[in-house]
């Protein structure tokens, strides 16, 4: 236990310090639900990346980061860089971030970005990115499409491959074994450990090079005692015949006696 203890305390140690410089924490949360955190908290190993994608139809190429500042402009999380001029605008924040997690996959708001000038009531712009799990390593941002010919709810949509939404597969090793292994291991230390003490230290010889050899075989002789007491017969049958004639009688009646019990009514 305090084996175990040692190694596991660290370890929350360790983690705890990872947890502190996690740069997802730079995306403000709208809503600050744990849902929402730990959707976000996926998303680490993709932070400090430029994710670009770009539509051939229309000139402009979409840079996309996970709470950092996407083509260099503050608080943006997506940004539409026009391919001519170089004219940023803002699709969205990461200091208004949603995000949502389902099995395999996250899907990440970006809100208040530009306002439409002509569309959509003129309300602010909004990314929505669908970050889904693929096994190949490299990660593909592609732009999905605008949705802007409506009065309200206006969005651009945007799609991330990769492997850190991956469904986690948990450890084949179920807690039992895991305690079996931990047991094996202090016995094995244990005698190694003891077997070089004895030897090196006190220099037994033989048997007596087993650790602890008096208390071990002090337990062998108990037990072997008590099983002897518990499982050996032949020491009452010797006594057995100086009672068998008076104790036959009394104890056949009692035998049917409890038998009447048993009869039906
Ligand atoms: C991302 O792009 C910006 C400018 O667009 C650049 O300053 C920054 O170094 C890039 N970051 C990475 C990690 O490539
Ligand atoms: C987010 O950042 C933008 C741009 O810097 C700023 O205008 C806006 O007020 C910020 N919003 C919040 C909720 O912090």
């Amino acid at each position: 236990m305090l084996l175990s203890l040692r190694i596991i305390t660290p370890l929350f140690v360790l983690l705890a310090g990872v947890q502190a410089e996690l740069i997802t924490k730079n995306c403000k949360l709208i809503s600050g639900s744990d849902s929402d955190k730990n959707a976000l908290n996926l998303l680490e190993p993709l932070t400090n990346q430029n994710f670009t994608a770009e539509k051939p139809e229309d000139g402009y190429v979409y840079i996309f980061q996970v709470c950092g500042d996407a083509g260099g402009m503050k608080n943006a999380g997506l940004v539409q860089k026009d391919k001519k001029d170089g004219k940023l605008v803002r699709i969205g924040n990461y200091n208004q971030t949603r995000a949502i997690r389902g099995s395999d996959w996250v899907l990440l708001f970006y809100e208040g970005g530009d306002k439409y000038e002509n569309h959509c009531s003129q309300e602010p712009r909004r990314a929505m990115i669908m970050i889904s799990c693929s096994t190949s390593t490299k990660n593909a941002f592609s732009v999905v499409l605008e949705d802007n010919q409506k009065d309200q709810g206006c969005y651009y949509l945007f799609e991330l491959d990769s492997n850190a939404v991956c469904p986690v597969i948990p450890s084949k090793l179920s807690a039992g074994s895991i305690i079996l292994i931990i047991v094996f291991c202090c016995l094995a230390v244990y005698l190694t450990g003891g077997f070089l003490y004895q030897r090196l230290v006190v220099g037994a010889k033989g048997v007596e090079q087993f650790p602890n050899y008096a208390f071990w075989s002090e337990i062998g002789n108990l037990s072997a005692d008590g099983c002897d007491f518990v499982c050996r017969s032949r020491g009452n049958r010797e006594e057995a015949p100086t009672y068998r004639g008076v104790a036959t009688e009394p104890l056949g009646e009692e035998q049917e006696e409890r038998d009447d019990h048993l009869l039906p009514m």
